[in-house]
């Protein structure tokens, strides 16, 4: 039995010297050392070998027991030291990295960059005014009538706040030209006695209606832009609206106005772009070759009044349009509905 007890030892060191893979190992020791291996059953031999050999034998059977576990667990480290190695020689640093994703501004932030830079290359000032504001400056300085419908809760967003005497409810900004007051009374605050009062107001920011469909959002953009000086007259509206069409839209775009009715210009005015797809003759796109662009007017007596401005020694002119719309006038989005514009759809956005 010795000898077998030597045998298996000697088998066993050199099949384990010889494994390639922790499978490998497994299989010797299962082939060996398992329920029905081949030292195991040597070692149940161990009751016939006579009594007072048993002893001693029995000792060689653990030691070489205890040998063969040692070798296999020693192999087992020395195999998971080497794989880790390997792939610390595959990592090659010279190799060149994998490029992260490049992320871009949202169409809405670019579309603002570009409009801020066409009004402010003519002199008009980006101002910022309150997102949450009163009832005063959004509606009643702008001589809107009491009853007036974007006054009920249909269309404006009300917050739950204790009306002021002054100013009355607390609302979301409906329009930017809720900051036409503001701007005419921060003018006049820093206007010395004897100086014109004179304005270049660039409003660009969020606005919130109740209003939710293919062609609104509750959040979106408006630009507002006023003028107020000696002597303004429609003339400069129409400069500023061609010069705006071209520089944002292209040369070859024009723009028209069309009579309308605001409550805080008169006389008002729907602005029109030609059709940029039939260039003016009238296709599926248009109304006769003209898209709508939005809103403006001169400055009604009322409003400069409401602002501390002098309405028989100054004039202005007011406009005011959505970023979103004429986003999608100029990039030629045919969007089935406005609302993807904020749906965080990457796919939609990527494109942009
Ligand atoms: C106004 O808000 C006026 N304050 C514009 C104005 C300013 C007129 C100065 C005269 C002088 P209106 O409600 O039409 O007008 O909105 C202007 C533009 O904002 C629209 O043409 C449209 O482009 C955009 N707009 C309005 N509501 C939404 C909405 N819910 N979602 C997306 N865009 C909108």
């Amino acid at each position: 039995m010795e000898e077998n007890l030597l045998h298996i030892k000697n088998d066993v060191v050199s099949l384990v010297m010889d494994a390639e893979s922790l499978t490998e190992l497994n299989q010797i020791y299962i082939e060996f050392l398992g329920r029905s291996g081949i030292l195991t059953k040597e070692l149940k031999k161990l009751k016939s070998v006579p009594e007072e050999k048993r002893p001693e034998v029995g000792k060689l059977a653990n030691e070489i027991k205890n040998t063969i576990e040692t070798v296999i667990s020693d192999k087992k480290k020395s195999l998971k030291i080497n794989k880790h190695a390997e792939r610390v020689e595959k990592l090659d640093i010279t190799k060149p990295g994998i490029k992260p994703a490049k992320g871009s501004l949202h169409l809405v932030t670019q579309a603002i960059k570009e409009i801020s830079q066409v009004f402010e290359s003519i002199g008009f000032t980006r101002v910022r005014y309150p997102e949450v504001e009163w009832d005063w400056y959004a509606f009643e300085a702008l001589n809107f009538p009491e009853d007036h419908p974007a006054r009920d809760d249909w269309e404006t967003f009300f917050i739950d706040e204790k009306p002021s005497e002054k100013y009355g409810p607390m609302i979301l900004t409906p329009h930017t030209s809720s900051g036409q007051v503001r701007e005419m009374i921060n003018v006049a605050k820093s206007t010395h006695k004897g100086q014109s009062p004179s304005i270049r107001m660039l409003n660009l920011a969020k606005c919130y209606r109740r209003q939710s469909d293919v062609s609104h959002t509750e959040m979106f953009h408006q630009f507002e832009g006023l003028v107020v000086d000696e002597n303004i007259t429609i003339g400069h509206l129409k400069g500023v609206l061609e010069y705006f069409v071209k520089s944002f839209f292209g040369s070859e775009r024009t723009s028209r106005i069309r009579p309308y009715q605001f409550q805080f210009t008169e006389p008002s005015f729907e602005v029109d772009i030609s059709c940029g797809i039939c260039k003016g003759k009238g296709c599926k796109l248009c109304k006769e070759g003209w898209l709508e662009l939005g809103g403006a007017g001169m400055v009604h007596p009322n409003v400069l009044k409401a602002g501390g401005i002098d309405p028989e020694k100054y004039t202005g002119f007011a406009f005011g349009w959505g970023v979103e719309r004429v986003l999608m006038m100029k990039e030629g989005m045919n969007l089935p509905d406005l609302r993807l514009i904020y749906s965080n759809r990457i796919e939609f956005l990527k494109q942009f």
